[in-house]
């Protein structure tokens, strides 16, 4: 059995992690041992066996001794140990829930429903760094990775609408705070059928813009408003959760050499954790629709076409029915009025399942198949 090393499992990432692997039987197949940085020699959390004490995350020695390290405590962790890890000779898996890795030559981006056989194809090349990739690419693939396997993509273009989750655990708090703050402002004068609109607005548009507000995690009002900007600047304009799409969804279907180009504005909204995205795709050919809606359904088990009605979309294309579960809805197809080379669409996804865990416990079979 693979002795299998987990480090972070205990963060918000690496708790989705561990109830996906529960769920899914995937610790009787592996001798786990899990790690700290701050609480070595407690015991470990429960799987369902018997496992050591918590061992030391950045004790070399100790992590040495495994097959696989799954991480999600993030790119400080991975740029402090991964380095002195493989300087001392270690030769394991290394599975990773954070960037830092992402856009190495040595590393895989891993979404198997869609690149399968560039993990296959690494994996006989002896590469042993395996990545997870930014949510909202793994999200976007996950629903349309069908239309570029088949090579119908010429370029993209996404609008995002990014839920709290993929800022941090604190940011969902303060996104909940903040709705609280707002409501409790004004709870008085809702609560008076006789009070008059503009004055309630009025007085939701003081507290978003007043320093009472809790605005530590995010620096802004995000409930009530959205926040066109994640992640750093780029030099060209782009912030860098834009310049993911492009490089990654590339690298993850193995064509950084030829790549099809994806842009456009990616903003943080007030959802809690599924990210949704709208897509202008401009297709290598006039796809008819029939045959557009197969190729998406077929590619893989999660993604779901909705049909492009009033009804379907807003029973199952929201955050509100696609949170918790592992479904991709995709809908809002049809051809724009640019030409009928042009497709629109809509997507929705959990951004901790298919956008970060759940690619890493089917990376971590993969090792074990
Ligand atoms: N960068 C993403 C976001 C989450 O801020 O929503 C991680 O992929």
């Amino acid at each position: 059995m693979k002795k299998v090393g987990f480090v972070g499992w205990r963060g918000m990432v690496g708790s989705v992690l561990m109830e996906r692997m529960i769920a899914e039987n995937d610790f009787a197949d592996i001798e786990p041992v899990f790690f700290s940085t701050s609480q070595v020699g407690q015991a470990g959390p429960d799987v369902g066996k018997d496992i050591p004490a918590l061992g030391d995350a950045s004790n070399i020695e100790e992590l040495k001794g495994l097959d696989v390290i799954v991480t999600c405590q993030g790119g400080d962790y991975t740029n402090e140990v991964y380095p002195r890890l493989r300087e001392a000779g270690w030769d394991g898996y290394w599975i990773d829930a954070a960037s830092a890795l992402r856009m190495q030559d040595n590393s895989v981006i891993v979404l198997d429903p869609v690149n399968r056989q560039v993990i296959d194809q690494a994996l006989d090349n002896g590469i042993k760094d395996y990545v997870g990739g930014n949510c909202t690419v793994s999200l976007m693939l996950m629903a349309l990775g069908g239309l570029f396997n088949e090579g119908l993509v010429e370029w993209a273009s996404s609008q995002t609408y990014q839920a709290a989750s993929g800022a941090g655990a604190q940011n969902m708090r303060e996104l909940i705070a903040q709705m609280g703050k707002i409501h409790g402002d004004v709870a008085g004068k809702l609560a008076d059928p006789a009070s008059a609109i503009l004055d309630i607005d009025r007085q939701v548009a003081a507290t978003m813009r007043s320093s009472d507000l809790p605005t530590a995690n995010f620096g802004h009002s995000l409930a009530g408003s959205l926040l066109p900007w994640i992640d750093k600047e780029m030099e060209n304009g782009q912030s860098k959760e834009e310049w993911k799409a492009q490089a990654e969804t590339n690298k993850i279907l193995g064509r950084s050499n030829n790549p099809i180009a994806l842009d456009g504005t990616c903003v943080r909204i007030g959802a809690m954790r599924c990210h949704a995205q709208a897509l202008t795709v401009k297709l290598t050919k006039d796809v008819p629709m029939d045959e557009i809606h197969d190729i998406i359904a077929r590619s893989n088990d999660w993604v779901k076409v909705v049909p492009n009605n009033k009804e379907d979309t807003l029973r199952d294309l929201t955050p509100t029915a696609v949170t918790g579960t592992l479904g991709v809805p995709v809908g809002r197809l049809r051809k724009l009025n640019m030409g009928n080379d042009f497709l629109n669409a809509f997507t929705v996804g959990d951004q901790l399942l298919w956008g970060a865990a759940e690619p890493l416990r089917r990376m971590l079979r993969i090792l074990l198949e």
